[in-house]
């Protein structure tokens, strides 16, 4: 779509809820717990917020105003300000490609355990130490099964042009999960405390200086550009079908307290129920989720019950993030091969079924084989969060800095109203992210080096939690 053809949301609230629904997903129910879990606690949740309302704020900003002011989506914005430097929005284009194929895995888990919630099965789920999430990770055609399924009802949804009504649906689906979540957070904090004395929450709330590295900002930072889908394009194209009368600023920090807010529930729901036998046992990594909360809802009254609306909005929450996903990556391939929608489909469908088959079986028979030392998921996810987006983020700082300069950005959001946060804007985008970010990224390489064994010794300690 160009310029004047292209539609856009009505009014401000359209906005907030397209944006949020891209943003509010598995990445703030599945993967905030497990990374707040792993790096320390309370210092990742301080880390984590003191990222979103300084570089997650400037960034979002910046890549709603170029969507809005160019009224084209990424690869299109960055070439028509800078046409030689349309390559960075080549560059975020890749992210979705990577991410989709992994994330539908992932929401295979979900449609998994949602089944067996359905069935009256769920509590068998909660059976051992992760056993259960083991062995049905570790099988070859189940998960493969519910993968194709997520993906497939992900591709129809697409290919129907209903977006619109699971994204209405959502607007009811997402409160209700809101509260759902507050509900499970406050029984797992009420056994953490009987329990445990509280020791899970401690562990969430009171950020423990010892457990600060590096890699905890490496970290919180990919996992605030995953969570508020920043970094790769997305919230350019949603920029570009913004109206000019609405205000750019508010909007973001609307989107901004709603994604945070969901997920620090999230982590308040997973974590203390965790932590319980001791924090040394904390880290469980991307099965997290799925190895604790039915834990949860086994001693819940109505466990069975909970889990099975708990795990249908999970799913709705998860369609929303994955539609956007899709049609990214759609709309590139549509304008750039010049393919019919319906072939730009049916490609992305059988890339991403291939893509993924290395995630999902990076947990059963292609167990031995560790790219950096990490099972093929983990890695897909590594490689998109802690290397490709911090250099997508800088390099839109420095465009911005160098090329169109932030007055351009200032202007566009200027357009519409007040910018109370202008120079904390300007002073993250010119000087303290581009510094920060070339620091992430050399730390995420390192660790990456650390983890497959080529870097050892002193450098090795400094780097590791
Ligand atoms: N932000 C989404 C989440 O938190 C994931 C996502 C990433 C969606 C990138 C769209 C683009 O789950």
């Amino acid at each position: 779509m160009e310029n004047g053809k292209r539609s856009s949301f009505t009014g401000k609230l359209g906005f907030v809820l397209a944006a949020a629904g891209s943003a509010v997903g598995l990445g703030n129910i599945w993967r905030f717990p497990y990374l707040a879990a792993e790096y320390g606690g309370g210092m990742f949740l301080l880390t984590y917020i003191v990222l979103a309302v300084t570089f997650g704020f400037a960034l979002m900003v910046a890549e709603i105003a170029i969507g809005r002011k160019t009224g084209l989506s990424a690869i299109g914005a960055f070439g028509a300000l800078s046409k030689k430097h349309s390559f960075i929005g080549y560059l975020a284009a890749i992210v979705p490609i990577i991410i989709l194929p992994y994330y539908s895995v992932i929401g295979g888990w979900v449609l998994k355990y949602l089944a067996m919630f359905i069935s009256g099965n769920g509590i068998a789920t909660a059976d051992g130490e992760g056993a259960f999430f083991t062995e049905f990770t570790g099988l070859i055609g189940e998960p493969i099964l519910w993968f194709g399924i997520f993906i497939g009802v992900t591709m129809l949804i697409v290919l129907f042009g209903v977006e619109k009504g699971i994204e209405n649906a959502s607007k009811v689906m997402m409160p209700i999960l809101v509260v759902l979540t507050i509900i499970i957070a406050i029984y797992s904090m009420v056994i953490d405390i009987a329990e445990d004395g509280g020791a899970g929450i401690a562990y969430y709330f009171v950020p423990d200086f010892s457990k600060f590295s590096p890699m905890t900002v490496v970290a919180a930072l990919g996992q605030l550009f995953y969570s508020m889908s920043l970094a790769m394009g997305i919230m350019i194209t949603y920029g570009s079908y913004m109206k000019k009368d609405v205000n750019i600023e508010n909007s973001v920090h609307q989107i901004e307290i709603f994604d945070t807010g969901i997920a620090f529930l999230a982590g308040l729901m997973i974590i203390p129920a965790v932590v319980s036998a001791g924090t040394e046992s904390v880290g469980k990594g991307p099965g997290l989720m799925f190895i604790a909360l039915p834990k949860v809802f086994e001693s819940m009254p109505a466990g069975e019950f909970i889990g099975a609306i708990f795990f249908i909005l999970v799913l709705f929450a998860a369609l929303t993030s994955a539609i956007s996903l899709a049609e990214t990556i759609i709309s590139i391939i549509c304008d750039k091969l010049h393919l019919k929608r319906l072939y730009a489909i049916i490609v992305v469908f059988i890339g991403c079924i291939l893509l993924g088959l290395p995630s999902t079986l990076g947990f059963g028979i292609l167990s031995d084989v560790k790219p950096l030392n990490m099972d093929f998921l983990t890695f897909f996810d590594f490689l998109s969060n802690s290397v490709i987006m911090p250099i997508v983020a800088l390099l839109t700082c420095l465009f911005i800095t160098f090329v169109i300069k932030t007055k351009t950005v200032e202007d566009e959001v200027e357009s519409s109203g007040k910018f109370s946060g202008k120079m904390l804007f300007r002073v993250i985008i010119k000087y303290v992210a581009p510094i920060f970010l070339v620091i992430i990224l050399i730390s995420s390489v390192i660790n990456g080096l650390i983890d497959a064994g080529y870097v050892t010794g002193g450098v090795a300690e400094f780097f590791k939690i």
